[in-house]
């Protein structure tokens, strides 16, 4: 397998890299660096810092790379950025996407699996509910606007040119490395307060003073093992979430973290945030028929925990 890596110098990106070398694969990493970095693209990758939005510069990647399967996981990946610029979204998101697709059909890829999200293109989930595929979508961002309309122009380009795709909704992915400016960038936030006995906010649900939203949170590990299997062609459905069906509220998980940081902190409530979705939580049997147990919130964010206390001991 010749892998291409969008985004490969970003959080989940950088571990797919990881998973992909250790089987072998030769891998290939497409970053700007725009809010990825350097050195999380892993030894025995090649890289190549150019912008999707440049159809000429991604060209000549695949030319030069040749790559037989594409993990595509540049993005703007910020919800609060899409809202103040969305054009700038739907750049990267839309138009580098067709870059990339359009570049997959012209050199014959074999399958391109496409980073999209379960935790914004629901939108709310009603109490009860878990989403699964079959929910209709409610994409109420620009964000969620740029990849759902992404997921769609995949089917058409399975129609119009037979590109083989595998569309994996992520929820909200923490573990190492991961970006306080993410979908679950609460994680890394929290354990960087935590560890520097700074006080934490919990951003209500509804109202201050209340638990905080609920949210679906899913280790790394398991998001890059998803998308190995979907690269080996080993997930035949066109669209799968890939969450843990276990919802936690941000009060849980500012136990949980204090817990295993060994440290407590003031913990401030604080109104709700404007746009912010109450409660996201999806159904991920699927993902473990196919791929076995999901790793539990209290094992993820133990590792979690543990590897942002050895990044502050090694300063
Ligand atoms: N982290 C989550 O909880 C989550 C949830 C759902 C979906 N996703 C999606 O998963 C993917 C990876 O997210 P992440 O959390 O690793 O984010 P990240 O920001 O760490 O990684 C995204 C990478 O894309 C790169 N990039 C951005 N614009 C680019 C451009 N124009 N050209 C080339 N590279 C560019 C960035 O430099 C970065 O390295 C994204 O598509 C994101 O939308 C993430």
């Amino acid at each position: 397998m010749r892998l291409l890596i969008t985004g490969g110098a970003g959080f989940i990106g950088s571990h797919i890299a990881e998973k992909a070398l250790a089987k072998g694969w030769v891998v290939a990493v497409v970053d700007n660096l725009a809010s990825g970095r350097r050195e999380n693209v892993p030894n025995g990758s090649e890289f190549f810092q150019i912008d999707i939005r440049e159809q000429a510069a991604v060209d000549t990647v695949f030319a030069e790379f040749k790559p037989t399967a594409v993990s595509h996981q540049a993005a703007q990946a910020s919800v609060a950025v899409s809202v103040r610029e969305p054009q700038m979204d739907a750049a990267v998101n839309i138009t580098g996407s067709l870059n990339i697709m359009t570049a997959c059909v012209a050199n014959k890829v074999d399958r391109l699996v496409f980073a999209s999200t379960g935790g914004a293109i629901y939108g709310e989930v009603p109490e009860g509910i878990r989403a699964g595929v079959d929910f209709d979508p409610v994409p109420i961002s620009p964000y969620a606007c740029s990849k759902f309309s992404v997921e769609k122009y995949l089917e058409c380009f399975r129609i119009e040119h037979g590109l083989k795709y595998s569309v994996l909704r992520y929820a909200n992915v923490y573990g190492p490395r991961q970006d306080p400016h993410g979908e679950a960038g609460v994680v890394a936030i929290f354990c960087n307060r935590i560890l520097a006995g700074e006080p934490i906010q919990i951003n209500a649900k509804r109202e201050a003073g209340d638990a905080g939203c609920v949210r679906d949170y899913v280790y790394i590990e398991d998001v890059a093992g998803a998308n190995i299997a979907a690269l080996e062609g080993k997930i035949p459905d066109p669209i799968l979430n890939v969450g843990t069906g276990q919802e936690t509220t941000t009060q849980q998980l500012a136990d949980i973290l204090q817990a295993a940081l060994g440290n407590k902190v003031k913990v401030t409530p604080s109104a709700k945030r404007a746009g912010d979705i109450e409660r996201s939580l999806l159904n991920a049997d699927r993902l473990v028929e196919l791929q076995g147990d999901v790793v539990t919130i209290g094992s993820g964010l133990a590792l979690t925990a543990e590897w942002f206390k050895t990044r502050l001991a090694n300063g």
